[in-house]
């Protein structure tokens, strides 16, 4: 009788501290803790915000302490941030490099510390393959192919001989600037149907994106057939262009835009998009679960791409989910 009592008064002890067996005290640091530093390339975009929030979510969901810094589009700021993980000695560094180029010294001193490296979202240009232990994040080469596939399929169906195209491309020298442009013109290489005019650069945002517009409408007027743009962003702020040019989006020039945002998808419904290439942002869950197994020793894939869409005119989007971001 007397052990029963104690029985109950043990258990009663510990549910009101909180603690069962195999849990670790309020205060103490757990036995499976993890510290990922995480260095954000800025907030240019819904889409960017969308990226932060899913590290965000998917670390506490994982357990994972989490040191996140903004960049504000500054490389020097992300390779500060690096530092900064490296002198707090983090388990694990993952990053979205704004650039391809500029990385192996910082990366070398993570290396040196033993300290393993992800890439997110975005790919780096260095000949040490060893400087980071995984990229995650898309296959942008095969969305810049999709928009071409598109493409190809629209003029078909126009029955077009020629077609003019104007490009805004995102951040020079990232990856998804160089490969997007990499795949839509490798896929329309060698038809004759199609010519670019020119490729500007909007650095994924809003405001460029309809400075881009400017310029290109008054340079080249209704010759623009078609305008392909690398982010969502950038497509709202050339569509405010067009539009007040009095010109019919989706109509008069075949729109195609990348990421699928909401606003996006829901102008594509709207008939003044034809194309949106996915992008997704959703790669908390997955950078988590890498960095876990990098933090205890085990081997990881070296590239993971998530699956991607691509939305058109061409399918009924009507019971397409809420897109998130
Ligand atoms: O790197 C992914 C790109 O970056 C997204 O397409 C864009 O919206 C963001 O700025």
């Amino acid at each position: 009788m007397r052990r029963l009592a104690l029985t109950l008064l043990l258990m009663a002890a510990l549910f009101l501290c909180g603690c069962s067996a195999g849990q670790d005290p309020p205060g103490a640091t757990p036995a499976n803790a993890l510290l990922l530093g995480f260095s954000q390339l800025g907030s240019e975009s819904a889409w960017r915000l969308g990226s932060t929030r899913s590290i965000e979510e998917a670390a506490q969901r994982h357990g994972v302490d989490l040191m996140l810094e903004n960049a504000n589009q500054r490389q020097e700021k992300q390779i500060d941030a690096i530092r900064s993980f490296i002198a707090y000695r983090v388990d694990v560094i993952a990053f979205s490099p704004i650039v391809e180029e500029g990385w192996d010294n910082v990366l070398t001193e993570a290396k040196s510390a033993g300290i393993p490296v992800i890439l997110v979202d975005r790919l780096i240009d260095t000949q040490d393959e060893s400087l980071y232990a995984a990229y995650i994040g898309a296959d942008f080469y095969q969305e810049g192919v999709n928009a071409g596939e598109y493409l190809l399929r629209k003029a078909d169906e126009l029955g077009a001989e020629s077609l003019a195209i104007a490009e805004i491309t995102g951040t020079v020298d990232s990856t998804p600037m160089r490969q997007r442009q990499l795949g839509f013109h490798d896929t329309l290489a060698g038809d004759g149907r199609f010519h670019v005019l020119e490729s500007v650069s909007g650095d994924f945002l809003r405001t460029k994106g309809k400075e881009c517009m400017e310029y290109l409408l008054e340079k080249y007027g209704d010759e623009i057939d078609v305008l392909y743009v690398h982010n969502d962003a950038m497509t709202l702020g050339a569509l405010e262009v067009l539009e007040g040019a009095g010109l019919r989006a989706g109509e008069e020039v075949v729109v195609i835009s990348v990421d699928g945002e909401q606003a996006a998808i829901d102008l594509l419904i709207e008939g003044k998009i034809n194309c949106v290439v996915e992008c997704t942002p959703e790669l908390g869950d997955m950078v988590m679960e890498v960095a876990r197994k990098l933090a205890n020793g085990e081997p990881v894939d070296k590239v993971t791409h998530p699956v991607e869409e691509v939305f058109t005119e061409y399918d009924d989007l009507s019971n397409l989910a809420p897109r998130g971001y």
